[in-house]
């Protein structure tokens, strides 16, 4: 390859989905890791939520989305959804005709590293927990860590709604976390987009000691190493180009996202699939 096609490829955004707003958490670990890879970013906002859904139904949305973001020509496909990484990769995989990363192995990886009781708890959609993926992950990393899961779907809308710190979010999460804290885990999982926003309620609910572990930001290594092992990265020192779409614009999506961003977020673009 020439190195001015080279270079055109690497230039190319990192095309990053999710079933919603809670997708930027990896967008936010992405950009802060890599700050001059472009992105392009598609939330599947109309269909939102994916975790009550049959896996069935996940995948034909996740071939989708991954041809959504091939007509904008991304090098690599970042599957920011836990649930679509659990009961979908394969089909990203098969769709999409580039790299792609998803969110369970890197997440079960850095779990594992950080767990010194072996006792790690994980939280997720219905969908995400009852695939097992996480578990038979943890498994293959490390077949003496015992994994404790908890399916917790409202905090979804909770995220989504932008109630980080409402009382009933911290209500919630201790009900939600109560029977992990009881198993005594030294380290949780925040198995779906969607958490992170409610970090500060999610540690209040299980209390002091317990390592959060991001999965998001936990893929942001794998993304980098991918991009090395395919030589794309972006060697270009101008600041990156973010670009938003989703497929219905719901009231709060900018205001929300670029809370969870921590920055402007432009133009939200309406996906036309
Ligand atoms: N993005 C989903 C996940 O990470 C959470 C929201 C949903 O249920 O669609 O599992």
């Amino acid at each position: 390859m020439t190195s001015g096609r080279k270079t055109e490829l690497n230039r190319k955004p990192i095309g990053v989905f999710d079933s919603g707003i809670g997708g930027l958490t990896v967008v936010r670990a992405l950009h802060k890791r890599f700050p001059h890879e472009n992105i392009v970013y598609f939330g599947d906002t109309a269909r939102v939520p994916y975790g009550p859904k049959s896996p069935q139904v996940v995948r034909e949305y996740a071939a989708q989305d991954v041809e959504f973001l091939t007509g904008k020509d991304v090098k690599m496909i970042v599957v920011a959804c836990n649930t679509v990484s659990s009961v979908a990769l394969d089909v990203v995989t098969k769709h999409a005709k580039v790299p792609s990363v998803g969110m369970i192995f890197p997440g079960a990886e850095a779990a594992v590293h950080a767990t010194k009781t072996r006792r790690v708890g994980v939280i997720g959609t219905s969908a995400t927990i009852n695939s097992k993926a996480y578990v038979n992950t943890i498994r293959q990393i490390d077949p003496d860590v015992q994994v404790f899961s908890r399916v917790c779907p409202l905090f979804v809308p909770l995220a989504e709604e932008g109630w980080t710190d409402h009382k009933a979010t911290e209500i919630i999460a201790r009900e939600y976390l109560f029977p992990l804290k009881r198993e005594r885990i030294d380290t949780l999982i925040l198995g779906c987009t969607h958490y992170p926003i409610l970090e500060d309620a999610i540690r209040n609910g299980i209390g002091e000691g317990v390592e959060l572990i991001d999965s998001g930001a936990a893929a942001a290594n794998e993304v980098g190493n991918a991009l090395k092992k395919h030589g794309i990265e972006n060697g270009s020192s101008e600041a990156a180009n973010l670009q938003f779409h989703v497929s219905d614009i719901p009231a709060r999506f900018s205001e929300i996202g670029e809370r969870f961003l921590g920055r402007k977020m432009g133009r939200i673009r309406k996906a036309v699939m």
